[in-house]
């Protein structure tokens, strides 16, 4: 651990930019289940789904409702959860770097911004569950899905009252959860794609968090930071693609992202208020 401490200070000194990128392992101690975990089955009449299977726009268009049942179901797991240490961490993060710190995260439950990590420095690159747009993408422009629809208890299905509102208010046509499918691709108007890039590019530490290396742009903004010979420092709970990268410069901490994010965090806080001070 002192090693790993002593490659992010060493970064820190330096004044680079610091980037945290975090996955579904960041808000496990929240009590919202992981994607890859046992506990994310969803069954639609007698068959049981992967979220992976409902997760994908060809899902949606064969049955829209039970797509919608799932993640409005979800999206209560969601605002029912609180955000703990590891989120409360990174906010705390940001306001010592001032401006230095950027979040790129692929949680869609919005506990970062809950934790009071600012929006102007948090890239959400996989959507948020509290949002819908057009389904026919009429416009890149999302809202807030409406206060009047509620959670969907697991085996119900949405009221027709609340089909009703889910609709998109530009066209008429239907609305869609503000979500990153699958079978769908990054773009910076919807998913901060180019900005997410460019942070890489600049990384000087690069703390990975809780994420099981499964997709795309995290890859990239992995290889990018490594390419310009950034820091990185994975924290897991299990040894993933990313930790074998990451054990080749900072270093890796099996630990809960709740132990682990708050501890560094610390560490680091100490360090630049001794380094001002
Ligand atoms: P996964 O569910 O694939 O992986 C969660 C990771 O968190 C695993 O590597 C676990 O070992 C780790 N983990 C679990 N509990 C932890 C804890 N307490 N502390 C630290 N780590 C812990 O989730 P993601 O990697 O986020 O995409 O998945 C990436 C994307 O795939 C998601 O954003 C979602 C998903 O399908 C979309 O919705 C587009």
């Amino acid at each position: 651990m002192e090693q790993i401490l002593a490659a992010c200070r060493a970064e820190l000194e330096r004044g680079g930019a610091v980037v945290a990128l975090t996955g579904a392992g960041v808000s496990a101690e929240s009590g919202i289940p992981t994607f890859r975990g046992k506990e994310g089955y969803w069954t639609i009449g007698s068959r049981e789904y992967h979220p992976q299977e409902l997760a994908t726009f060809e899902a949606f268009e064969r049955m829209p409702w039970s797509v919608w049942a799932w993640y409005l179901y979800r999206r209560g797991v969601c605002l029912r959860a609180e955000p703990n240490a590891a989120h409360h961490a990174l906010a705390r993060l940001d306001a010592a770097l001032s401006g230095r710190f950027s979040l790129v995260t692929q949680n869609v439950d919005g506990l970062h911004r809950r934790a009071g990590s600012p929006d102007a420095r948090t890239y959400p690159i996989h959507g948020d569950i509290t949002q819908m747009r057009c389904a026919a993408d009429c416009t890149v422009e999302r809202w807030p899905i409406p206060e009047e629809v509620g959670d969907v208890p697991r085996g119900e299905d949405v009221p027709e009252a609340w089909q009703k509102l889910l609709v998109c208010p530009r066209c008429g046509g239907m609305a869609r959860p503000h979500i990153l499918w699958f079978d769908e691709s990054y773009d910076e108007p919807r998913f901060h794609f180019d900005s997410v890039l460019r942070l890489a590019r600049r990384a000087a530490l690069l703390l990975i968090i809780g994420t099981s290396a499964s997709t795309n742009l995290p890859w990239h903004v992995v290889r990018l930071a490594d390419g310009v010979g950034a820091t990185l420092v994975d924290i897991n709970i299990e040894d993933n693609p990313f930790g074998d990268i990451a054990s080749r410069t900072g270093g890796v901490v099996r630990q809960p992202a709740a132990e682990a994010v708050p501890a560094l965090v610390e560490h680091f806080v100490e360090y630049l208020g001794h380094r001002v001070g």
